[in-house]
């Protein structure tokens, strides 16, 4: 969908507060896992995003109907599933879309789900989620980009993954939920968003234990019933909403947010100079207190600094006067907000994924997100500069923060756009 461009005015501060969405990578395997009971479910907590709006739409392909009851609560309910595959125009479209195959797979018994292919920031691969289904007992072949996935019996044995991956372990938990067998994931994800998924599926009866630690045992259930359940906040755009405080010099409240989602990020504000203040649900982070200082972070899986905030970070450190180094290890290709950043004056230097930055003053300039967090990036980048930044590119940031244009707004931005919301169910 082709969209006019986001005009920024920056070089001011912002201020007052803001309410972060429930999270969009919490929300779409909670979503997902819906499949796994015949009973409708009312999920709270859902942001109105292009993502979730997509997942619908392979959702209702499978069998789900879907009614929105209230802003952000959604109504789901597969009475049985009428396809078992998840074709290429709809996976294509959202990588994080291949988690459908657990849950069709425990659901049905066999599902043929395309291959995600790679993103704007590099390949994304899937080895970890097929070794783990292979060895828990599917049988997986791979034909002109599907992957058929076939079980005959419940899933049963153990895994452990050669890397933290939290789509992998989102998807054999969910394979693994329905029938008599018992898995053991180990260096499991202990991801928020592998925590928030199975909480839901415990609340509907299934058996899971030890979900935020790396070793996870799934003992099946015969079925699951209804239920409503609210997904957790989003620590990762709370995160976008103090690096843009901190990168305007402003003081901000930030609400629904969950502190202890956020240590990692916290403690890099706070080392750069940054004062935050956590109170229940909230935290107040005031970048008005002192000069900020350039710091470093390497990014790792949660609990450490996230790779969806790194964009967000460099575009910080690139106003911070000093020598900061970013590395993202986790997608070493995630860089494609750094040409667009040199185009507003940053100092960024690129060997491999160690970003050397160098921080100054940033000037307006048109840019172009070629990806959600780029587009944070460039958003908090554009918000500190005098004169005008036009965005290009709105659609990617349709995919993760909810009416981005209006809730600026609301803390001071000067932001012109048609409105970000969408309306489509
Ligand atoms: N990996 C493999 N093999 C696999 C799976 C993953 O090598 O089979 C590697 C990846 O290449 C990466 C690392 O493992 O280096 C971690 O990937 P992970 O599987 O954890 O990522 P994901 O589940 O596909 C989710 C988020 C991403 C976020 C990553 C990392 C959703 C919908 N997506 O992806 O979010 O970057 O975790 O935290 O939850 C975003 O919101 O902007 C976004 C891209």
């Amino acid at each position: 969908m082709q969209l006019t461009p986001l005009q920024i005015k920056g070089g001011r501060q912002i201020g007052g507060e803001i309410t972060v969405q429930h999270s969009k990578n919490a929300a779409l395997p909670v979503i997902v896992a819906s499949l796994l009971t015949h009973e409708p479910v009312i999920l709270h907590g859902i942001p109105r995003l292009s993502d979730v709006y997509t997942i619908l739409d392979l959702l209702a392909h499978l069998g789900t109907v879907h009614r929105w009851v209230g802003d952000n609560s959604l109504e789901l309910h597969t009475p049985e599933i009428l396809n078992t595959d998840a074709p290429y125009a709809l996976v294509s479209k959202m990588r994080a879309s291949f988690i459908v195959m657990g849950a069709i797979l425990a659901r049905a018994g066999e599902a043929t789900v395309s291959m995600p292919g790679g993103c704007a920031w590099g390949p994304r691969p899937v080895d970890q989620h097929v070794k783990a289904f292979r060895a828990l007992g599917v049988e997986i072949t791979e034909d002109g980009g599907n992957f058929d996935a076939r079980r005959s019996a419940s899933l049963s044995g153990r895994f452990t993954f050669e890397l933290l991956t939290v789509g992998g372990t989102h998807n054999a938990i969910l394979a693994a939920v329905l029938g008599d067998g018992v898995v053991i994931l180990e260096n499991a994800s202990i991801d928020t968003d592998v925590v928030d998924m199975v909480e839901f599926l415990n609340s509907l009866g299934a058996d899971i234990e030890g979900a935020g630690t790396n070793t996870i045992t799934v003992r099946g259930v015969p079925a699951l019933r209804g239920g409503e359940y609210t997904v957790i906040p989003d620590r990762i755009e709370a995160g976008t909403f103090m690096m843009l405080a901190a990168a305007t010099r402003s003081r901000l409240t930030v609400n629904n947010v969950r502190p202890d989602h956020l240590r990692a990020v916290t403690a890099k504000l706070q080392e750069m100079g940054v004062e935050i203040t956590e109170e229940a649900g909230r935290l107040i982070v005031d970048a008005t207190v002192r000069e900020l200082k350039p710091v470093n972070i390497t990014t790792q899986s949660y609990p450490g600094f996230p790779t969806d905030l790194q964009p967000q970070m460099s575009a910080l450190l690139a106003t911070v006067p000093g020598t900061s180094v970013v590395q993202d290890p986790v997608y070493p290709d995630r860089l494609t907000h750094v040409a667009e950043l040199h185009r507003m004056g940053a100092n960024i230097t690129v060997s491999g994924y160690t970003q050397v930055i160098q921080g100054a003053d940033l000037h307006a300039a048109p840019v172009k997100a070629a990806d959600l967090r780029a587009g944070a990036a460039l958003f908090i980048a554009a918000l500190t500069t005098e004169g005008e930044t036009v965005i290009d590119g709105v659609q990617y940031l349709n995919r993760g923060y909810e009416r981005l244009g209006e809730r600026l707004r609301g803390i001071g931005a000067s932001v012109r756009q048609p409105d970000l919301a969408l309306a489509m169910d």
